[in-house]
């Protein structure tokens, strides 16, 4: 998408913004974190905080694209200047950090698609899989190849004005993905001894409910909601007008949240029924789900199918993580698209290296008691973000209050019955909820 370019429908917009909130996140990251925060008790923190704060800050996020029709820092500059243009530069940073990793799992999408082919995958034992998983990220070679190989197909369609074909691609994939995700969620409870998988996705521990988990479900909204960096920000900056916000920020958050109950489904259920361990971390989807599909008929067919989609996915939502980077070079910078593009890629390439090896050959490397992938992302998505949408809300609910609430309702287009509702939650609710589940977490 260029700097000044425009969604030419709602639809596409939609399609865009729950092209860039579905990926890892539902499908890889929300089972894992589940299996390790207690099941039922994350999801239903998880739940809450993506109905009240996720809705809010996402609305947010598209009044400040929306009316200030820049890249974040320059949105933040036009609509109020003063110190705010700093939010913005914190999404940009967080852009760098989020995509490191994201780049490195997607790799092992793509890894996967191919093995689940070659056969390499065709086992329901969980020892077996887990050590070909534990083998395949042992090899730095493959998982860094893989992750180039990743992160080169996001710059290719950042760089090359490609967007229309993948976002038209998009159409059809989406929903082809949502559909075997469905599928394989209906397998998973239906296997043997998923009962106690689906008792613990649903029934809430609350004695075992830590800070901890809560400040891990905060994080995960915002990861999987796409907020708190700009990314919102930057796509609502393409969008007209005429287009209802709270509707749009409404249907995104349904749909993302949507998709990643069912990848709960789809995942924890087989866990149990095959007695894998669902605290497993970042390995859980990859050395479950091929247990699934050595279940059913044309297993391999549809591994295949699924982790190329899922790559598609993550595609789609990796080009939103580096586009508000982008734009920013672009647009306050003067770089060229195709500068910015791949000068901004190759940093955060050789940032995602260490991650790339943090499974493998420097497993023992630890930062803060975590691995080095899982406290990259702890770094951005349990601090980053959330910072990102306190200032956010605060940026809302006290310094453009009027203006934003304006904007919500398209000058008058659209009425919002709850815009003050929303901008209450922004001035007090969102910021001191945020801030105390930081707190406690720290
Ligand atoms: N939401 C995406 C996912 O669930 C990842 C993502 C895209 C993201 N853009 C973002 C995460 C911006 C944080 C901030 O996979």
């Amino acid at each position: 998408m260029g700097p000044r370019d425009h969604f030419a429908t709602r639809l596409g917009f939609v399609l865009a913004a729950a092209g860039s909130a579905v990926g890892l996140g539902n499908i890889w990251k929300f089972p894992f974190m589940a299996g390790q925060n207690g099941g039922g008790a994350f999801l239903i923190l998880y739940v809450a905080f993506v109905l009240t704060i996720g809705l809010s800050v996402m609305l947010s996020e598209y009044a400040i694209g929306r009316a200030g029709q820049r890249n974040p820092v320059g949105a933040f500059r036009v609509l109020k200047g003063g110190a705010w243009p700093a939010v913005g530069a914190l999404g940009v940073i967080a852009g760098f950090v989020i995509l490191s990793f994201y780049s490195v799992v997607g790799g092992w999408t793509l890894a996967y698609a191919i093995k689940s082919v070659s056969g390499a995958l065709a086992s329901n034992d969980p020892k077996v899989l887990g050590a070909a998983f534990g083998a395949f990220i042992a090899e730095p070679r493959g998982v860094i190849a893989f992750h180039t190989a990743f992160m080169a197909m996001t710059l290719f369609i950042v760089a090359g004005g490609v967007q229309g074909g993948i976002e038209r691609a998009s159409r059809v994939l989406m929903p082809a993905l949502a559909i075997l995700v469905v599928v394989l969620a209906v397998r998973s409870v239906t296997l043997e001894g998923a009962s106690k998988g689906i008792a613990f996705f649903l029934t809430p521990d609350f004695s075992r409910v830590t800070w901890g988990t809560v400040n891990a479900a905060l994080g995960q909204a915002f990861f999987s909601l796409s907020l708190g960096m700009g990314t919102m920000m930057t796509y609502a900056s393409y969008l007209d007008k005429q287009v209802n916000l709270p509707k749009t920020a409404a249907q995104v958050t349904l749909l993302d949240t949507g998709f990643a109950v069912v990848a709960g489904f789809m995942i924890l259920p087989a866990v149990f029924a095959f007695g894998f361990d669902p605290q497993a971390g970042p390995g859980l989807t990859f050395i479950t789900l091929p247990a699934v599909f050595a279940q059913m008929p044309a297993g391999p067919l549809f591994a295949f199918l699924f982790f190329a989609l899922l790559a598609i996915a993550a595609l789609t939502s990796a080009v939103s993580i580096i586009e508000p980077v982008v734009s920013y070079l672009i647009d306050e910078r003067g770089v060229s698209r195709r500068a910015a593009t791949w000068g901004a890629g190759a940093v955060t390439w050789a940032l995602g290296v260490p991650s790339a090896l943090s499974l493998g050959p420097w497993k023992d490397v630890t930062l803060g008691g975590k691995g080095i992938l899982d406290a990259v992302d702890y770094l951005a998505s349990n601090i980053m973000l959330p910072v990102g949408g306190i200032l956010i809300t605060l940026f809302i609910g006290w310094s453009i209050a009027d203006r934003a609430k304006e904007e919500a309702q398209s000058d008058g287009v659209h009425p919002f019955a709850l815009a003050n509702v929303w901008i209450f939650i922004c001035r007090f609710v969102a910021p001191a909820a945020v801030a105390w589940v930081l707190i406690g977490g720290l």
